[in-house]
């Protein structure tokens, strides 16, 4: 599927405590040819979430991404920032009927992962169960438009 002209561009970012689950997300998610922007940071740096998780989520917004995957140590910060930039619903998850049901019943764009929570085969499958979920419109799609 590499160099599929109309894959997902996905945006992956964490903070320090999201490092090393970033990279194994983000070296998945382009052997299975998604379009992927790593957002960072580099190796070693300590950084605060909210300045990575606002980046990422402001380009989920304006459609530069189609998709944003968020890491920190739970997951959280990085989904009370994202879900503070206007249009973005960013969910937290650590099982895969979750990561599912964001897409499927909240069209959730941003997916927010702790690796002090999961490892990284459940993260992996969050991903994926994420990513191969459809927004399923109809009543979700009104109660998503009352959120906002
Ligand atoms: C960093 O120690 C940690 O607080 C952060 O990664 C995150 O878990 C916050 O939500």
């Amino acid at each position: 599927m590499s160099g599929v002209p109309d894959a997902l561009k996905i945006a992956i970012s964490s903070d320090h405590a999201g490092n090393v689950l970033r990279g194994v997300i983000r070296d998945w998610l382009v052997e299975e040819g998604y379009a992927v922007t790593d957002l960072g940071p580099g190796p070693g740096e300590s950084v605060d979430y909210p300045d990575r998780a606002r980046p990422l989520a402001e380009g989920v917004a304006s459609g530069r991404f189609d998709r944003g995957v968020l890491i920190c140590g739970t997951g959280q910060g990085m989904a009370m920032t994202a879900n503070r930039v206007p249009g973005v619903r960013a969910a937290v998850v650590a099982d895969t009927f979750s990561a599912r049901m964001a897409m499927a019943h909240n069209d959730a764009r941003v997916l927010c992962l702790g690796e002090r929570v999961v490892g990284a085969g459940v993260a992996l499958d969050c991903v994926e169960a994420w990513l191969n979920a459809e927004f399923e419109g109809g009543r979700h799609a009104r109660r998503v438009e009352k959120i906002g």
